[in-house]
């Protein structure tokens, strides 16, 4: 009897370290990592690589001296553009400074037939602008090949990007 109970108890132990190596396989394909395209010299830049880290957002930065071409390239409109660019593994495009939370919630279920997400310029108070208290609220694009756009988040409040 003693001998049984000591397998059951192994047994319960195993499965639930294949039940957890099974989520967190889940978790991380989903979180996949992200090159991001930026200038040396932005410390802005930076600044939103720290918040994608603290987020759990992983990604491998790329330095280039002028990013038209790339920008260019990933089909992200002058007007769509910002300081830099994200780019997933499967080539959805996450330009400026777009909060972590819509990054991982847009590659949890990808829009097909998109480019991927925009924070046009830099607004003042998201996540790597952050001047003191100041906030200017602002909305997370979502882009069309077409140039078209529509609102994927709307962001009224600090507080609501996290
Ligand atoms: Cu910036
Ligand atoms: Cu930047």
């Amino acid at each position: 009897m003693q001998y049984f109970r000591l397998v059951l108890q192994w047994g319960v132990f195993a499965a639930g370290l294949i039940f957890h190596s099974y989520s967190y396989a889940e978790h991380s394909s989903a979180l996949s990592v992200l090159k991001i395209y930026k200038t040396p010299t932005c410390g802005c830049c930076g600044k939103w690589l720290k918040h994608l880290e603290d987020q759990g957002v992983f990604h491998q930065a790329i330095d280039l001296a002028d990013l038209s071409a790339t920008k260019k390239r990933l089909n992200i409109l002058p007007r769509y553009q910002s300081c830099h660019t994200g780019v997933s593994e499967h080539g959805y495009v996450f330009e400026g400074h777009v909060p972590a939370k819509f990054i991982k919630q847009f590659l949890k279920a990808p829009i097909k037939g998109a480019i991927g997400l925009s924070v046009p310029s830099m607004p003042l108070g998201s996540p790597g602008m952050e001047v003191g208290k100041r906030f200017h609220p602002y909305q997370v694009l979502l882009l069309m090949p077409d140039g078209s756009h529509t609102v994927f988040a709307e962001v009224k409040r600090y507080e609501e990007q996290f």
